[in-house]
C-alpha cells in the first residue's frame, strides 16, 4: 500500500514536475533568527485564502440584485446549513486580514525591510493594502441593508463635495445618480471579480519578489545597507547561517496561522456575523450610518474636521498617505535598518496606532453619530397612551427622529436634545424644521404625510418643562 502511494506520487511528480516547481521555494534559505516577527505576511495570505473560500461559498447562495440580495442573505443567515457561520467567517476573516496587513506593514517598516533591494516588495504591499480596504468597503454594501446602503449614500454625498471631480466620483460610486440596483451590481463586480483578480496577480508578484530577494535578515544596529555590497553580504550570511524555509522556518507560520483560523472560527461561531439591519427603504431616513470598524476611524475623522475642509481631506488625505507610503523606499533605500537607529520609524508606527485608535474610539462612541437602536419611548415619557401626542411619538420613532434626538434621555445625540422643545419653538418653527431639515438633519417634506406631520408637531409641542412645584401651588 505504502509502496503504491510512493510510486503514484513519483509518477505524478515526474509527469507534472511538482517538486521541481515548488521545491526551490520551500527550500529557499531564510535567516536563522527570523522569529515570530515574521509570521504576519503568511498570516495575511492565509486570511486572504479564508476570504476566497468563504466568499465563493457565499456566492453559491447570494444574488446580487437589489430585489433579492437582502432576501438571499437572510436565507444564508437563518436557513442555510452553516450559513451564519460562513458569514461570520467571512466577516472576521476580513477583520483578520486588515489587522494582519497592518501588523505586516508595521513590522517591515520598523525593520527597514523596504530598503534595497526590496523596494518593490514594499510597493506591491502598499497596493495590496489599498485593494484590501476597497474589498472591505465594497463588501459592506453587499449586505444591502439600511446601514450598508446609507453608508454608501453618505460616502457618495461626501465624495460629491470634493472640488472639481466630486460629481464624477459620486456618480461613479453609485453607478448613477441614486443608490439602487446599478450600485449593487457595480460593487458586486468590483468585490468578486476586479479586486480579487488584482489581488491574485499582486500577491503572486509579491511572493515572487520575496523569493527573489530573500527574507530580510533581522536588522543589526550599525550594519548599513549599501546597494553595492548588500546582495553579496546577504548571500554569505545565508550560506553561513541560513535555514531552509521548509521545515525550519515554516513551523512558526504554521502555528500562528492555525491559531488565527481557530480564532476566526470561534468568533464566527460565538459572536456571529453582523446582524442584518432592515432592508433599505428610502422613506425611513437613517442618515449617516457607520461603516465596519476598519473604516470607522476615517469616517470619524471626516465627521470631526470642519465641513469646508471635508471635501479636500476626504480625497487628498488618502492620496497623500498613499504617496508617502509608496515613496518611503524611494526616499530612503539605504543606510541603517535597525529601529534603534531609526527612532522616528518607531514614532511613525506609534503615532499611527494612537491616531487610528483614538479616532476609532471617537467613532465608536460618537455622540455626533446617530443611535441606531434607541429603546422605544415609554408612555410615561410620552405622557399619553392615545391621541395625537401618542401617535406623534410613534411617528417620531418610525421616521428615525429618535435616532438623532434625545427625548428625556432616550435616543441619539446627533441633533439637539428635544426634551423641552415645546418651550422654545412655535408650531410653525417646528413644521418648517421638519419639512426643510437643517445642517445634518434630512428634510422630511417629501417623505411625511400631512397627518403624520400634524401628530409629530403635536408631540413636539407637548415637550415642555413641567411647572415648578412651588409655582403650581401658588396658582391654586
Ligand atoms: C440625521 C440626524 C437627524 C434626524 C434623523 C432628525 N434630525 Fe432633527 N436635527 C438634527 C440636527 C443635526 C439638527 C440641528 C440642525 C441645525 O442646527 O441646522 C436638528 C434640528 C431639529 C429641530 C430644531 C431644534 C432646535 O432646538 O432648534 C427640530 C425641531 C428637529 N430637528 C426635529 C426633528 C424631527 C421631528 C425629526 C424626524 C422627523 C428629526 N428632527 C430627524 C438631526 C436630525
Amino acid at each position: 500500500m505504502k509502496r503504491l502511494l510512493i510510486d503514484t506520487w513519483r509518477w505524478l511528480d515526474d509527469r507534472f514536475g511538482i517538486s521541481a516547481l515548488i521545491g526551490p521555494s520551500l527550500k529557499h534559505l531564510v535567516p536563522q533568527d527570523a522569529r515570530w516577527w515574521y509570521v504576519f505576511g503568511s498570516a495575511t495570505m492565509l486570511a486572504f485564502i479564508v476570504q476566497v473560500a468563504t466568499g465563493v461559498a457565499l456566492a453559491f447562495s447570494y444574488a446580487s440584485s437589489s430585489s433579492q440580495a437582502y432576501e438571499t442573505l437572510q436565507f444564508i443567515t437563518n436557513e442555510a446549513p452553516f450559513g451564519s457561520f460562513l458569514r461570520g467567517m467571512h466577516y472576521f476573516g476580513a477583520s483578520a486580514m486588515v489587522l494582519m496587513v497592518g501588523a505586516h506593514m508595521a513590522q517591515t517598516f520598523l525593520f527597514g525591510s523596504y530598503k534595497f533591494p526590496r523596494e518593490m516588495n514594499w510597493t506591491t504591499g502598499v497596493l495590496l493594502l489599498g485593494f484590501t480596504l476597497v474589498m472591505g468597503f465594497t463588501g459592506q454594501l453587499l449586505r444591502w441593508d439600511q446601514t450598508a446602503a446609507w453608508s454608501v449614500v453618505v460616502a457618495a454625498e461626501q465624495a460629491g463635495r470634493v472640488p472639481l471631480i466630486g460629481n464624477f466620483l459620486a456618480q461613479f460610486i453609485l453607478g448613477g445618480t441614486t443608490i439602487g440596483g446599478a450600485t449593487l451590481s457595480r460593487f458586486f463586480a468590483i468585490h468578486v471579480f476586479i479586486m480579487p483578480a488584482l489581488m491574485f496577480v499582486f500577491i503572486g508578484i509579491h511572493l515572487m519578489l520575496v523569493l527573489r530577494h530573500g527574507i530580510a535578515e533581522p536588522p543589526t544596529a550599525g550594519k548599513e545597507v549599501d546597494p553595492k555590497t548588500y546582495r553579496h553580504e546577504y548571500e554569505e550570511l545565508m550560506q553561513k547561517t541560513g535555514h531552509p524555509f521548509w521545515p525550519d522556518g515554516a513551523w512558526r507560520d504554521f502555528v500562528f496561522g492555525t491559531g488565527l483560523i481557530i480564532v476566526i472560527a470561534l468568533l464566527a461561531y460565538f459572536v456571529g456575523p453582523p446582524v442584518l439591519d432592515k432592508p433599505p427603504d428610502p422613506s425611513i431616513l437613517h442618515a449617516d450610518p457607520r461603516p465596519d470598524w476598519y473604516l470607522l476611524w476615517y469616517f470619524a475623522l471626516l465627521a470631526l474636521i470642519p465641513r469646508e475642509l471635508e471635501g479636500y481631506v476626504m480625497i487628498l488625505g488618502p492620496v497623500l498617505i498613499g504617496i508617502l507610503l509608496l515613496a518611503a523606499p524611494i526616499l530612503n533605500n539605504r543606510g541603517e535598518r535597525a529601529p534603534s537607529r531609526r527612532p522616528w520609524s518607531i514614532a511613525v508606527v506609534l503615532l499611527s496606532v494612537i491616531m487610528i485608535g483614538s479616532l476609532w474610539i471617537v467613532g465608536a462612541n460618537s455622540p455626533w453619530s446617530p443611535n441606531f437602536d434607541p429603546p422605544p419611548l415609554t408612555e410615561k415619557v410620552i405622557g399619553a397612551s392615545s391621541g395625537p401626542v401618542f401617535e406623534g411619538a410613534r411617528v417620531f420613532q418610525a421616521k428615525g427622529c429618535l435616532n438623532c434626538h434625545l427625548i428625556s434621555g432616550d435616543g441619539g445625540r446627533r441633533g439637539p436634545d428635544l426634551t423641552y422643545i415645546g418651550d422654545t419653538l412655535s408650531q410653525g418653527d417646528i413644521i418648517i424644521r421638519i419639512v426643510n431639515g437643517g445642517v445634518n438633519m434630512p428634510a422630511y417634506g417629501n417623505s411625511i404625510k400631512p397627518d403624520e406631520l400634524e401628530q409629530l408637531t403635536a408631540f413636539l409641542q407637548s415637550r415642555k418643562r413641567p411647572m415648578p412645584a412651588g409655582l403650581e401651588t401658588t396658582h391654586r
